[in-house]
């Protein structure tokens, strides 16, 4: 007998995938493309990616945001690698600065990552190399290893569309403007997101991998104590939420480390508690409770507030279709030996 659980699961990849193929979604990704090279591919990942996540529990949102912030990065045309070709999810986030190449990772909005983060997509780089040499991208690992972190927090479970290649570029100063700060209301959020062919319901969907993780203290403080000349205290932020997070985080003499959980009260747990939170005015950041408040988006999250299937469903079709963002495929690119090194060291 199948496990109802199971049997949703693989509905649930079934309907992914279907939708994909009917939006055309799937374009030149497909789910088998390693079926010869790599057949246990997708195991070999998310072997190592729950291994490190259980060990370590910054490993997961990490890991889902660095998906985020390597396909955002960076859209402009740039002419190399014999054409013109657009950057986005291709590992460029997961390169080591050089002496001559300040990389992407090194750029200010990315220096929040722990390390942890990107040694899960190392490792499991290395396991899949010990396998299948040279014929997976560290896009193809980052994307699953996304996937992996989701189900390993308690979210869904989807196929995801492989084939990608790994960029040839990645500076820091190209990260600049490309990726969305905490302050944005929704009009800057949907006019970013925009650009990536993201939607308003994408965003909204999105957002919600803030069910897990944790925010630096600088992001939200501006809320705390200097809000506006007329409220030094974000009125859209419950009171009690407020006072917890200035004990958290004194306005002088606290700790650049300290984080708080995006969840108050489940933030390991993947699930639709994101979005009755905001609901109660408890969005920690100014972009996550304007969602609430704007009337563009605050339907969508109401409806996702109800439903955490419809969230699961909405949210692993975003995820897919985030993935096909600025992707190189074919001849494009390469496949890095290793995921902190272009192949050949002058091209930075
Ligand atoms: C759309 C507007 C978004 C904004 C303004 C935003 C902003 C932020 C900020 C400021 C942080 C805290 C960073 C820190 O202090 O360390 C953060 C964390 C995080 N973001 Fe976003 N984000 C957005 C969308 C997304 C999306 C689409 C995803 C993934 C699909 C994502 C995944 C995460 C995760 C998982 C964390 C927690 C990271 C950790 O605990 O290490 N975010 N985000």
């Amino acid at each position: 007998m199948v496990h109802p659980i199971h049997a949703n699961v693989v509905s649930w990849i079934v309907i992914v995938s279907l939708s994909c193929l009917l939006h055309g979604a799937t374009g030149q990704l497909t789910f088998d493309f390693y079926k010869t090279a790599c057949p246990n591919v997708d195991a070999i990942v998310a072997n190592v990616t729950l291994a490190l996540s259980k060990r370590d529990n910054v490993v997961p949102p990490a890991v889902l945001r660095l998906y985020f912030h390597d396909c955002l990065v960076e859209l402009s045309l740039t002419l190399y690698d014999l054409g013109w070709h657009w950057q986005g999810c291709d590992a460029s986030i997961l390169i080591s600065s050089t002496p001559t190449n300040v990389a992407e990772r090194d750029a200010a909005d990315n220096l929040s990552f722990p390390q942890n983060g990107f040694d899960a997509i190392v490792e499991a780089k290395k396991a899949v190399e010990a396998a299948c040499p040279a014929v997976v991208s560290c896009a193809d690992i980052l994307a699953m290893a996304a996937r992996d972190v989701v189900v390993f927090s308690g979210g869904p479970r989807w196929a995801v569309p492989k084939g990608r290649r790994d960029g040839l570029i990645s500076r820091a100063a190209r990260v600049e403007g490309r990726l969305p700060a905490s302050s944005f209301n929704v009009s800057q959020l949907i006019t970013l997101l925009a650009t990536v062919n993201l939607s308003i319901e994408d965003l909204v969907v999105l957002s919600g991998a803030h069910t897990i993780g944790f925010s630096h203290c600088n992001q939200f403080s501006k809320r705390l104590y200097n809000f506006s000349s007329a409220a030094k205290t974000d009125p859209s932020l419950d009171p009690t939420l407020a006072a917890s997070l200035k004990a958290s985080c004194p306005q002088v003499g606290g700790s650049p480390n300290t984080v708080r959980g995006f969840d108050a009260t489940t933030p390991l747990a993947f699930d639709n508690s994101y979005y009755r939170n905001l609901q109660n005015n408890r969005g920690l950041l100014v972009s996550d409770q304007a969602l609430a408040l704007d009337k563009r988006t605050s339907p969508v999250v109401a409806s996702l507030a109800a439903s955490q299937e419809d969230f699961f469903f909405a949210f692993m079709q975003a995820m897919v279709k985030l993935g096909y963002t600025g992707i190189k495929t074919g001849s494009q690119g390469e496949v890095r030996r290793d995921c902190r090194a272009f192949n050949a060291r002058s091209n930075t």
